[in-house]
């Protein structure tokens, strides 16, 4: 079985709709979409925003429905100019940036008690990604992505980012689930489509993009599945 989790609705909808044989069971507030798309077995869900919220639902995932990998889709904000609005970040890895104990002499961004800043997509998953965007014009890079807590919108904060993490896109939920992945021995990926530049215009921009690349992230995973 393959989780795939979305921080919010537009995120999944486009994948719960197509979801034969739907059973869904609610847990911590969370609904859970069970059943096959394109013949493989998935249980989707919208796990709301930040980092609590998407270490509770990758955690039930892998404890209550024994998902194999997990699959984190939807937007994020820019880090580079290489990446634009449209298009596509695939994680090689994801950081935590607002994670600091650097007042205890640790580099920022590190876990303690995993003494790990990076953790690590699944190179498989990243390849299939790649191979799924088949448009062109759309721009795809894999790279580190940064998430914390906050919603991006400060330039400084956004090239501190950039800087200290090489992350090339930001967003709210992908570190979490790679560090509940990783704590669990379960395979992820986070893919994310490009909503808006992470700056000074992060809310005009997000408002209009967000549903056009929230459903292009989504196009993304079916194509991952269907190469499953
Ligand atoms: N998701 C989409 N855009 C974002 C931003 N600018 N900051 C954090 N998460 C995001």
């Amino acid at each position: 079985m393959i989780g795939i989790i979305g921080a919010m609705a537009v995120e999944v909808e486009g994948l719960k709709k197509e979801i034969q044989g739907l059973k869904i069971t609610k847990i911590s507030g969370m609904e859970f979409n069970e059943g096959t798309l394109n013949g493989v077995p998935v249980v989707v869900a919208v796990c709301g925003i930040g980092k609590v919220f998407a270490a509770v639902c990758a955690q039930t995932m892998i404890l209550k429905f024994g998902v194999e990998k997990v699959i984190n889709t939807g937007v994020a904000g820019t880090l580079v100019k290489e990446l634009g609005v449209g298009d596509i970040a695939v994680a090689t890895a994801v950081c935590q940036h607002d994670i600091d104990t650097s007042g205890l002499g640790d580099p920022v961004g590190m876990v303690s008690g995993l003494n790990q800043v990076y953790f690590k997509t699944d190179k498989a998953l990243e390849e299939l990604a790649l191979e799924a965007v088949k448009d062109d014009d759309i721009k795809c890079m894999s790279g580190v992505i940064a998430t914390g807590d906050q919603f991006m919108s400060n330039p400084v904060r956004k090239a501190l980012i950039h800087e200290t993490f090489e992350a090339i896109a930001v967003e709210m939920e992908g570190g979490a689930i790679g560090q509940v992945c990783t704590i669990n021995n379960v395979p992820f990926l986070v893919i994310r489509v490009i909503s808006d530049g992470a700056d000074d215009n992060a809310l005009m921009d997000y408002s209009v993009f967000v549903k056009q690349a929230a459903e292009e992230s989504i196009s993304v995973v079916k194509g991952i599945l269907a190469s499953l």
